[in-house]
């Protein structure tokens, strides 16, 4: 049997504030992007649901990959290991990346996919992230466009998981609880 959900503290952000924020950041990547098409590549899984839901409403051509990661501690514990697990489909040649993150925290998984996808000769690089937890940052990274900064808790939904479930809530919320796993 599986352990408990920790249940849900509260709602931080409903759908209705999700919708119509998102829908502000795609207007302002439309304006941005005026006669370029954009190549929004989605880190996996977390950003799939916020990617989606941007991709909708930006307005000028788009188009879309995805790259897995997965995360590790060296071994005095350290965190901040990243590699990629699944690369993209494509190359990044000449394009115009955004590349699409659920959460900023630390820093060290954008540094690190940064630094990897600088070196494929992309024409632009720039970072859109759902979520930024600007307190917990480690190593200073570039963020072009964030939909909500977030308090130093554990959030879950709208592709943010505990132990893998949760990333279907539609709304944004705290867990009861101090720490993720
Ligand atoms: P960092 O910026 O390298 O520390 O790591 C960010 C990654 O940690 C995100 O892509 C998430 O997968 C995970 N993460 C960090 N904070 C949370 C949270 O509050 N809820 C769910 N996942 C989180
Ligand atoms: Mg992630």
């Amino acid at each position: 049997m599986s352990k408990p959900l920790p249940p849900i503290e509260r709602i931080l952000f409903t759908e209705e504030q999700i919708e119509r924020r998102i829908r502000e950041l795609a207007a302002e990547i439309t304006r941005d992007y005026q006669g370029k098409t954009v190549k929004l590549i989605g880190v996996l899984k977390g950003s799939t649901f916020f990617l989606t839901a941007l991709a909708r409403h930006i307005d000028v051509p788009v188009k879309i990959d995805f790259l897995g990661i997965s995360s590790f501690s060296n071994k005095s514990g350290a965190p901040g290991m990243v590699r990629i697990a699944k690369d993209l489909d494509e190359s990044l040649e000449g394009e115009d990346v955004i590349l699409v993150e659920d959460i900023v925290d630390t820093g060290f998984t954008l540094r690190y996919l940064l630094q990897t996808l600088s070196g494929r000769a992309p024409n632009s690089l720039a970072v859109c992230t759902f979520l930024d937890r600007n307190s917990r940052r480690i190593v200073q990274v570039r963020v072009d466009y964030r939909c909500f900064e977030i308090p130093d808790r554990f959030v879950v939904g709208f592709g943010l998981d505990y132990n893998q479930l949760y990333r279907n809530l539609g709304f944004v919320a705290v867990l009861k609880q101090e720490k993720g796993p």
